[in-house]
């Protein structure tokens, strides 16, 4: 197979700069970029027995610029192993980016990615603007070769009005029944919201529009990034990133954000039913999420672990790398909502168990041997009988004399916090975000992961999850709780190795 000279300056600059960055400066079980910058998932995907994950990758710094796709795989969704750049921008249709997009297989056992190539054409006036289609490339699992006959997609595919400037992030996916293959890809109306586009294809290679599959219509942001569609305990689900968000109470948030659509299918309109909607993550760092289907039949899901608006929160300027993956999280839907769980290979991590019952407190409490910061944390918080309910509870962790981040929980207006404001961020932007969550009688159960550079709250068996990057020294690993009022807590901890 061919490989550009643009791939392999990709692959030999990344061999040689990983080599620079200590392995405790990254995560442990979070996928981060192999060297430079990372953002969205791209053609998470199970094949030839490992799961496949693929990114948006500039391998030379730390920051957005040429995208390619970064790759590696794994057999747990846990402990990743890096292989070779998969695709550069190397030709006349994708110079300006390989931007997101997905992976199916062939029945030839091939591997066939669809991925936006974006050319910035020069305008009239001197300006720029992004033209995006889509693209393909056939591979083995480790080289991939663009197809001949690129783009596959374009403009003369669009239905009436819709832009050529906002068509991106396909996710196909192949039919059950016949084995052909659709794919949804983000896009804008004439409005300048968001719609989702439905193409079919029989073979992988030829794909036709067949339907508008959702229209945003301006009602939860604009533009809707990298969507992906699949059936999960008998509802249909879409996932989203819409941009430009307005605030919805404690909903959905300003800026860029998430967003899960449940409803029903007509597949032969190919029209998605609406029934509800609601945020993926209620924290503060999570984006553009892709779903896998395992092996074993379990939906998984794996977010950026970043949001546009935070990438000024960062350790410095010039850091090796930036950008990591959320912890995968099964899905699957119970009341009529969107449950996560870390995924269970998680608990073969496990080790190091201290466990605290019935702790009953006010005040501080710094419970002996409690720390860590690669950490598989639960508590259950309730009130005590013959007490008032009590006003606030925290869990703080990350600590030290300096720092410290946490998670409070007020029972009166049943809202639960992330803060990072004391996580040693130099920077003005968000450190804290409030969500709603539903408890009863004052009874909250939190899951907390931590990896060195990361907070995950699962939140009453998964109902909600808030994550959070920060980048406070290692060196700050205690946990402590505190209560306004009386409180009594189960703790069981362990270290994840
Ligand atoms: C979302 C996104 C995608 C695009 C990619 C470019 O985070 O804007 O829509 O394909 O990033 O890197």
């Amino acid at each position: 197979m061919m490989t550009s000279q643009t791939l392999r300056e990709a692959r030999k600059y990344e061999e040689t700069f990983e080599k620079m960055i200590p392995e405790e400066e990254r995560p442990a079980f979070h996928l981060s970029t192999r060297t430079g910058w990372m953002n969205d998932p791209n053609g998470f995907s199970y094949y030839q027995g490992k799961y496949h994950m693929f990114y948006q990758y500039n391998p030379y710094n730390s920051h957005w610029g040429p995208m390619h796709w970064g790759h590696a795989v794994s057999t747990d969704l846990l402990h990743w192993e890096y292989l070779p750049a998969a695709l550069a921008p190397d030709e006349a249709y994708d110079r300006d980016g390989c931007f997101s997009g997905s992976a199916v297989e062939l029945p030839d056992g091939r591997q066939l990615l669809m991925y936006t190539g974006v050319v910035n054409e020069r305008q009239p006036n001197g300006g720029h603007t992004e033209v995006q289609t889509q693209c393909l490339a056939v591979g083995d699992g480790t080289d991939y070769e663009k197809y001949e006959h690129n783009p596959v997609l374009d403009e003369r595919d669009l239905p009436e009005g819709s832009s050529r400037n906002d068509f991106r992030d396909p996710k196909m996916w192949q039919e059950e029944e016949d084995g052909s293959y659709c794919c949804v890809i983000g896009n804008r109306p004439a409005d300048g919201s968001g719609q989702l586009l439905l193409y079919e294809s029989g073979d992988g290679f030829h794909w036709t529009f067949k339907s508008v599959l959702a229209s945003n219509n301006n009602r939860i942001g604009r533009m809707w990034e990298c969507p992906d569609f699949f059936r999960l305990d008998g509802k249909w689900v879409i996932l989203t990133s819409p941009q430009d968000m307005l605030s919805q109470g404690f909903e959905y948030h300003n800026g860029n954000g998430t967003l899960c659509l449940i409803g029903d299918y007509d597949r032969e309109a190919g029209k998605f039913i609406e029934e509800s909607d609601q945020s993926i993550d209620y924290g503060i760092d999570f984006y553009a999420p892709q779903t896998v289907l395992t092996p074993d039949g379990r939906r998984v899901m794996i977010g950026w672990m970043q949001n546009w608006d935070t990438c000024n929160h960062r350790r410095k300027h010039d850091e090796a790398w930036f950008g990591q993956m959320s912890l995968p999280r099964e899905i699957s839907i119970q009341n009529g909502r969107l449950y996560q769980k870390p995924v269970r290979e998680l608990e073969d991590m496990r080790c190091n168990r201290v466990a605290f019952e019935n702790l009953t407190f006010s005040g501080n409490v710094y419970p002996e041997g409690l720390k860590g910061r690669r950490v598989d944390m639960e508590i259950v918080v309730r009130p005590v009988e013959g007490c008032d309910m009590y006003r606030k509870f925290a869990v703080r962790f990350a600590r030290s004399d300096q720092y410290q981040t946490s998670f409070s929980y007020r029972p009166g207006e049943s809202v639960l916090k992330v803060d990072r404001k004391f996580s040693g961020s130099r920077r003005a932007i968000i450190h804290q975000r409030r969500s709603k969550v539903e408890c009863r009688d004052g009874v909250l159960k939190l899951r907390i992961i931590l990896d060195r550079f990361s907070v995950e709250a699962f939140v009453n068996d998964g109902e909600q999850v808030m994550t959070a990057v920060l980048y406070t020294d290692q060196e700050a690993d205690g946990i402590y709780f505190s209560a306004d009022g009386t409180v009594s807590i189960d703790v069981t901890k362990y270290d994840l190795v």
